[in-house]
């Protein structure tokens, strides 16, 4: 695909931005359907920022600071964004809750990654809510926004067996890993309009082939047979 006919996506970050290099990485592969036009951060220190700068992809950086309501914050965002003329929000790490408002006028265009299998564990701190949980299976999920935390219609999941010996950093590091794998994919998918939301805020499919994998896998502390 020609960077002419590529989606423009605008990145939406307030940290580090590894899930930002994963997709930056992977728009620079051969035919890739999208490309990072953006990267908007709400805080001026962001790792993102730097690592956008040094790709030459232009940066804004827009602190809730500097304005006395969110909707006045939202508004420079948008007001951003009219400047660059994105057709798909990426939210990697956002920290902010967007308004209904916002999400209305971007509706079906802004995917967010999370890092648990929603709808478990929305919110913060999932990898130690996990554990705590004794759960056996964690993950990550790429999502349509909607108006809620974490709760728009599921697009594509990655699944990670919860080890033993897991703790937070460990088990963290592993979910990270596969997030860098499934946003590029899943935005993949909606760049080529393979996969949207519809009207009524479901996710659609442009065929119903799934992936080849019946299996039902045990998970058990100790071992994983096949069933
Ligand atoms: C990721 O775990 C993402 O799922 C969550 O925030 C974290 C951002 O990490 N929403 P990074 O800035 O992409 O490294």
């Amino acid at each position: 695909m020609t960077g002419k006919s590529a989606k423009r996506v605008a990145v939406f970050i307030s940290g580090r931005g590894s899930n930002l290099e994963a997709l930056i990485a992977a728009s620079t592969e051969q035919d890739c359907p999208f490309r990072i036009v953006a990267v908007l951060s709400d805080n001026p220190e962001a790792g993102g920022l730097t690592l956008a700068a040094r790709e030459n992809i232009e940066t804004f950086a827009i602190p809730r600071s500097g304005f006395g309501s969110r909707g006045e914050h939202e508004a420079a965002v948008l007001d951003a964004l009219s400047s660059i003329e994105p057709d798909i929000i990426c939210l990697a790490g956002y920290m902010r809750l967007l308004s209904a408002d916002f999400v209305g006028q971007w509706k079906g265009r802004i995917l967010n990654i999370h890092p648990s299998l929603l709808p478990n564990l929305p919110g913060l701190e999932t990898h130690k809510r996990a554990l705590a949980l004794g759960m056996r299976i964690h993950g990550c999920t790429v999502h349509f926004v909607n108006e809620g935390m974490d709760d728009g219609p599921i697009i594509g999941q990655a699944a990670v067996v919860v080890r033993p010996d897991d703790d937070e950093d460990t088990l963290s590091a592993r979910v990270l890993k596969a997030e860098h794998r499934l946003y590029p994919e899943m935005l993949r998918l909606a760049a080529t309009g393979r996969v949207r939301m519809s009207s009524g805020g479901e996710t659609v499919l442009d065929d119903a082939s799934a992936p080849d994998c019946d299996d039902i896998i045990l998970i058990s502390p100790v071992q994983s047979p096949k069933l």
